[in-house]
């Protein structure tokens, strides 16, 4: 299939070095590969994905440079260095590339599909006359969310008032002034950031990891914005799995130890691969979890508390109560905990993919959204979708929201609609499903450039 017509295809993918971004852009290639298409993955030096799970794809390294610059550091320095640095190796190769096509009259089309972190690839993709694609590792609606800040910074509505916070938007219904991304940050910073992530080049085409029928609002609203096609064919981790992406090591010993518990008792706790808390808040949430009678297991990122390394900051016999009844990892294989039949609940930051696997596995939600498009997904979970519960994190509030998801009556609803959502995704994921058809245009829609 990678010749067709009598043409030859090779489609580079330029990840971005986030968990979050790296692992669906791996998907999206394995799908591809499975399709017939040869993948060549393009990636920063931080975070380098592990070739010898993907013994298909050829990797090409970039060099950033970023000597000392982190997301947590600054995150728009930290995109513009990875943007500048990574761009002149890309741009000598592909050049390399298109001469020994010229000098050899090979007929090989070059499609370029980027994370849209990586924004440097759509400019030189236009720069070099190279079709290009965008993945989006994110919820549709985190685009119109983003692109209206300009507008409401016009008309004084940004940033927001206290007295608007609860309100709706009426532009963005049903989302609500306090959802909307960056909030908080400096006002020059944030348009300065909305300025560097939106597309410069239109590009020729979306990929999107979501699902038709969980967004459709905001993918009509993307569509009649760009005109450009737009294929949804997540959740990726279900459509293309792959072996694991993660940059941690995942403790799989919390698997056997789920073995050993009553089906949809325990609450799994995970804030993703980027939030950082204080030691208060984290501290919080241990008496929270040490009160209620559920089991839980709870990730605790290496680094993710405030100036500390691990857990060394929670009482001595605080952590022995914990672990009467919960066990504490440093990562966990995520995918296979939510899909335990002992998980009950996910007490989750809200990432989309987070979101998106939680959601597959008809596991309802406690929401504790941080930053980026994460309140619009907790919006998403409590309020349109409802199976999820947004939280208050004080160690009385956490037993009873504990209980609502997992046990009690009052969360029954809730638990209900995860298992319809659960269900409409398995369609959307069969054969003839929204997705699926997606997956198959996207190939037709890559053969016709
Ligand atoms: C970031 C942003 O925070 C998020 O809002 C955006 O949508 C994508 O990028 P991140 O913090 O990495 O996301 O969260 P999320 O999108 O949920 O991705 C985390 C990934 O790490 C998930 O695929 C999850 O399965 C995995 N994970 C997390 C593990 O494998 N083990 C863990 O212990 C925790």
């Amino acid at each position: 299939m990678t010749e067709h017509g009598g043409r030859r295809w090779r489609l580079v993918l330029i990840s971005s070095p986030l968990q979050g971004h790296m692992t669906p852009m791996l998907q999206l290639g394995s799908y591809l590969h499975s399709r017939g298409f040869p993948i060549t993955i393009v990636h920063s030096e931080l975070n380098r994905p592990d070739p010898s799970n993907h013994p298909d794809f050829v990797f090409f390294p970039l060099p950033n440079n970023l000597s000392g610059t982190s997301v947590s550091s600054g995150v728009i320095q930290f995109l513009q260095a990875l943007n500048d640095n990574c761009r002149p190796h890309l741009e000598k190769h592909l050049i390399q590339i298109i001469n020994t096509q010229k000098e050899t009259s090979e007929k090989e089309s070059i499609v370029i599909i980027y994370d849209n972190l990586m924004f440097f690839a759509g400019s030189l993709a236009a720069d070099l006359r190279l079709p290009s694609i965008i993945l989006r590792s994110s919820c549709a609606a985190f685009l119109p969310a983003y692109r209206i800040i300009p507008q409401l910074h016009q008309e004084g509505r940004f940033p927001i008032q206290d007295s608007l916070l609860q309100e709706i938007i009426p532009e963005l219904h049903p989302f609500r002034y306090k959802d909307l991304p960056f909030n908080g940050l400096p006002i020059q910073q944030i348009l300065e950031m909305v300025t560097m992530i939106t597309p410069k080049t239109p590009p020729v085409a979306f990929i999107w990891n979501t699902i038709e029928f969980l967004e459709q609002w905001a993918l009509t609203q993307i569509h009649h914005q760009y005109q450009v096609p737009i294929f949804t064919i997540g959740p990726l981790h279900k459509t293309s799995p792959t072996l694991s992406t993660s940059f941690l090591e995942e403790d799989t010993s919390c698997i056997s130890w789920l073995d050993k518990q009553s089906p949809k008792s325990v609450i799994y706790v995970s804030l993703g691969s980027l939030a950082t808390i204080d030691a208060k808040v984290s501290t919080e949430m241990a008496w929270g979890l040490a009160s209620t009678n559920q089991p839980f297991l709870w990730v605790v990122r290496p680094g993710s508390v405030h100036g500390c390394d691990w857990i060394e900051f929670l009482p001595e016999d605080l952590v022995s109560e914990m672990k009467v009844r919960g066990m504490i990892v440093k990562w966990a294989p995520q995918k296979d905990v939510l899909a335990h039949s002992a998980v009950g609940g996910f007490w989750s930051h809200c990432g989309w993919n987070s979101t998106l696997e939680s959601v597959c596995e008809g596991v309802p939600m406690l929401c504790q959204p941080f930053n980026v498009d994460q309140m619009l997904n907790a919006r998403y979970l409590s309020y349109v979708w409802k199976m999820g519960l947004e939280m208050v994190v004080e160690r009385g509030e956490i037993e009873s929201a504990i209980r609502r998801v997992l046990v009690s009556k009052e969360g029954e609803e809730m638990r209900r609609r995860a298992m319809e959502i659960e269900d409409q995704v398995r369609i959307a994921i069969s054969h003839g499903g929204s997705s699926r058809n997606s997956m198959n245009d996207l190939v037709d829609f890559i053969l016709s450039l």
